[in-house]
């Protein structure tokens, strides 16, 4: 039986017992492209797609489960050979078009680098499929959104990655603003950053397109999309943003050990203000050194307590906590400012970020379910990247306008 979505894709659903034990199980087709790089290797094929079938699938009641089939697809054949082997699935090409009009595979998903993913989503899109994709979804707001109205005209699903929202640091914050912990919320302070290495005596630890303006690359672009949905989904729309980025390090060294100029943006210093006042200011910087909990942390400061989360733990500090500091220089500082915090403790399991948010998608092209994190939350992300880049350029706070469609 196939269940029919739109003119265009499908998915297969077959009736019989399976190893699962499930007595439908909805398949999948997933032309995943871009599945050689960081991203897609690791966390969307190993830890999310290859995982997810390795549980079984993703099981939706006692007699259902999807089981996402995707096929691999890149450039280079030997890499791919060698993930196939890695993730025990069989199917790869080098062929994305033909990939792409093969209707077993009804969903596409893009991890390639930035600035090939809008021409990517969009043929996905004219050829009918839905479609998942990373962040940034575009290089521009227009763009991004065009992709939007695209996608929603060929009436197709479409998701865009929010992994952040799945940490379980960010869960617990979550949890701790619903029950009431904060009081009234004041501001939000997050720390991004590590030292990215050169590249000369130490090889570098991101790809050397993220320093290559050219290329779709800057720390504006690529962080200022995840922390509209952060601040969004925690604590409210963002009105108004000031950014000023800096290109700290001037010179790299590529995958070759080849020298070349930096033209994008390394760090970025960017204060945002949210509906209801609450003001936040995010530094992300790949030149900085980590003296902090984690690679990302979130202080919250509220009338009634505070919270700093990283990505998995998270502490908090209640008002009847709070120490009591005067200011004296003179002596020795007399509190010990760590002892204060309380841990949050795990109230539940965390599946993998990236997983948990491909098991919804799956449900969304299922069996329809919601699933909010489409290609205008994608867009929206873009904007905030695309005015805080304004902002920078400007010298000047800059107003986020709607983003009508
Ligand atoms: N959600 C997150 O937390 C997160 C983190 C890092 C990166 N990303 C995003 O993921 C995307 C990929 O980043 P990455 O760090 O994995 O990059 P990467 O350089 O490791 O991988 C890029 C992929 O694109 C492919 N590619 C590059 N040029 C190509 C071309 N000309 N034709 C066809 N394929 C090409 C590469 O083969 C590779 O598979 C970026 O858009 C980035 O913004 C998201």
């Amino acid at each position: 039986m196939a269940q029919q979505k739109n003119d265009r894709s499908e998915t297969h659903t077959s009736r019989r017992a399976s190893p699962e034990g499930a007595a439908v199980v909805h398949r999948v087709g997933i032309v995943m492209n871009g599945v050689t790089g960081r991203m897609g290797a690791n966390q969307h094929l190993l830890r999310s797609v290859k995982a997810i079938r390795d549980q079984g699938g993703v099981r939706l009641n006692d007699e259902e489960v999807i089981l996402p089939d995707p096929i691999l697809v890149g450039r280079n054949p030997v890499k791919l050979a060698r993930l196939a082997e890695i993730s025990g699935l069989e199917k790869w090409t080098t062929d994305v078009e033909a990939a792409l009009e093969d209707p077993a595979y009804p969903v596409y998903f893009d991890a390639q680098t930035t600035s090939r993913r809008a021409e990517g989503v969009r043929k996905a899109i004219e050829l009918g499929k839905h479609v998942y994709c990373e962040k940034p979804t575009a290089l521009t707001t227009a763009e991004a959104l065009a992709l939007y109205e695209a996608a929603r005209d060929a009436g197709v699903k479409h998701g865009v990655v929010q992994d952040k929202l799945w940490l379980p640091g960010l869960m617990k914050l979550r949890m701790l603003r619903d029950t009431g912990f904060f009081g009234r919320i004041l501001s939000v302070r997050g720390e991004f950053g590590y030292w990215v290495f050169e590249g000369d005596a130490v090889p570098a630890q991101r790809p050397s397109w993220n320093y290559r303006k050219e290329d779709g690359g800057g720390i504006i672009l690529d962080m200022l999309c995840h922390w509209r949905y952060v601040l969004e989904d925690l604590f409210g729309p963002v009105r108004a943003v000031s950014c000023l980025g800096a290109t700290h390090i001037p010179r790299r060294w590529d995958e070759h050990g080849r020298p070349y100029p930096v033209t994008a943006d390394d760090s970025a210093y960017a204060t945002f203000e949210l509906e209801g006042g609450i003001v936040a200011h995010f530094n992300s910087s790949w030149c900085v050194r980590v003296r902090r909990d984690d690679l990302l942390t979130i202080q919250v400061d509220g009338t009634k307590g505070s919270a700093v989360a990283g990505l998995r733990r998270c502490w908090t500090q209640a008002y009847g906590n709070t120490p009591r500091p005067a200011w004296n220089p003179d002596v020795p500082q007399p509190i010990d400012f760590f002892d204060g915090w309380l841990e949050a403790p795990d109230q539940r399991t965390y599946d993998n970020a990236f997983k948990a948010q491909w098991e919804l998608f799956l449900r969304h092209v299922v069996k329809d379910e919601p699933f909010p994190y489409d290609l205008l939350a994608g867009a929206r992300g873009v904007q905030l990247a695309e005015l805080g880049l304004a902002s920078w350029r400007r010298r000047a706070w800059v107003d986020i306008p709607p983003l009508a469609p």
